[in-house]
């Protein structure tokens, strides 16, 4: 892990643990910055920041100005964490619906989303509407849940035992590709699959499951089964980025 994210890995585990709501964002971010280029003079709008842990993240690495915009999470509680960070002159926590954004049009540099555009970006429409807050020339980049295939409904037998509804939000590389090329609205650059992306998935969860009791600990290890016995044929992460034409 170590050599695979070597920011993320300077960053203090318990405080990653405490601000997870998922897979390691910190990862996921770090992926994403791997082939987008941030630099501090850029406007940047993390949506579904969850606890801004990716926000802390892209300040401090890149120094660029984040708006760390979510539903669930309070502004009041990201904008501690925030401070805790030192980070209040580069970021602002606003509680946003991704619907439903108090931007002007135009606003940012790029808008970056992990382990969030699924819950609100699959239909059609939705990359015209987030793009209008993009500056022409503007990036797109989202780092989310995926599957190595589309599944077309179908759930492969060794993963029915652990399956949650909402896995139908779980699409491939190639179909975010198209979802986005179709509406003709934006380039893009690239849309792949993080290799071995289940492994970080499944050993982020036994972390967390190490730390946690109850119903949430009991979640994160039957994830990390469902991984485990799913060995990379299904599950991982894809990313995708574009460019608005
Ligand atoms: C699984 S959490 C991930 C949070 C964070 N990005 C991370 O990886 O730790 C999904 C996040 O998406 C946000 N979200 C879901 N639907 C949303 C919507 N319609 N508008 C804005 N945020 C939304 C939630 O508030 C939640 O924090």
């Amino acid at each position: 892990m170590q050599s695979r994210f070597p920011r993320s890995s300077r960053y203090d585990i318990q405080w990653m643990i405490d601000t997870a709501m998922g897979p390691n964002v910190l990862w996921l971010a770090e992926w994403l910055s791997e082939a987008v280029e941030l630099k501090p003079e850029m406007r940047v709008l993390d949506l579904g920041c969850g606890m801004a842990a990716s926000s802390i993240f892209l300040a401090k690495e890149f120094g660029v100005q984040v708006l760390a915009a979510d539903l669930w999470i309070r502004p009041a509680d990201n904008q501690k964490r925030i401070e805790a960070a030192g980070l209040s002159h580069l970021i602002t926590p606003m509680h946003v619906e991704a619907h439903a954004m108090p931007f002007a049009e135009n606003s940012f540099d790029a808008i970056v989303s992990f382990d969030a555009y699924h819950y609100f970006g699959t239909d059609d429409l939705y990359v015209g509407y987030v793009t209008k807050f993009l500056k022409p020339g503007g990036v797109l980049g989202i780092v989310v849940p995926g599957v190595a295939h589309e599944l077309n409904g179908e759930v492969p037998e060794h993963a029915r035992p652990f399956w949650d509804w909402e896995f139908c939000s779980f699409h491939s590389a190639g179909w975010w590709r198209r979802h986005w090329e179709k509406t003709g609205l934006v380039t893009v650059e690239r849309s792949d699959w993080l290799e071995e992306g289940w492994t970080f998935w499944r050993d982020w969860n036994l972390i967390c499951a190490e730390a946690c009791d109850g119903e949430r600990r009991d979640g994160r290890l039957s994830e990390a089964k469902m991984l485990e016995i799913d060995n990379g044929r299904t599950f991982g992460f894809v990313r995708t980025i574009a460019r608005k034409s």
